[in-house]
């Protein structure tokens, strides 16, 4: 995994939560959301087929997302892509176990989406802000 990618995830995961923003029509939409892996280069969020905010994203790809830990905050904005990968899925269940109380991967349900030209931007109140894109 590169550096980049590294220090990505590692930030997701000690800071447990982030918000994922999309968009309905000219209506912004968010939500907490803590799946996140990384998956050849890539990195991968989880929701499920049936959620509004799958069927905003099937409609418009384009999202952010923004977490926050100590005095740094991260935000990702990029489109979203679906990968309907089985093994994508597998890791994100091994990842994660307690979404297997919900999720599995032939259910038709789980669905797995990868930031495809994000940018993203960390900023704190006591450094100046690093942009770099993934
Ligand atoms: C801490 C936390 C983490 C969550 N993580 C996810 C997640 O990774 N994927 C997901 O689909 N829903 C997750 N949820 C549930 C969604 O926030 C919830 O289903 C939300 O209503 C989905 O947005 P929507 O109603 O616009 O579709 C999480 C909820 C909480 C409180």
């Amino acid at each position: 995994m590169n550096e980049k990618l590294e220090k990505v995830i590692k930030f997701l995961d000690d800071a447990q939560t982030y918000y994922l923003a999309t968009v309905e029509g000219d209506q912004p939409r968010v939500r907490p959301f803590g799946t996140a892996i990384i998956y050849k280069d890539r990195l991968y969020i989880q929701t499920g087929k049936v959620k509004a905010v799958s069927h905003q994203l099937k409609a418009n790809p384009k999202a952010e997302i923004c977490a926050f830990k100590d005095v740094t905050w991260i935000r990702i904005a990029g489109e979203l892509v679906e990968d309907d990968t089985r093994e994508v899925k597998t890791l994100m269940l091994e990842k994660m176990p307690s979404l297997r109380r919900m999720y599995n991967e032939d259910d038709g349900n789980m669905q797995m989406f990868y930031f495809k030209d994000a940018e993203v931007t960390f900023a704190s109140f006591v450094a100046p802000p690093e942009k770099f894109n993934i």
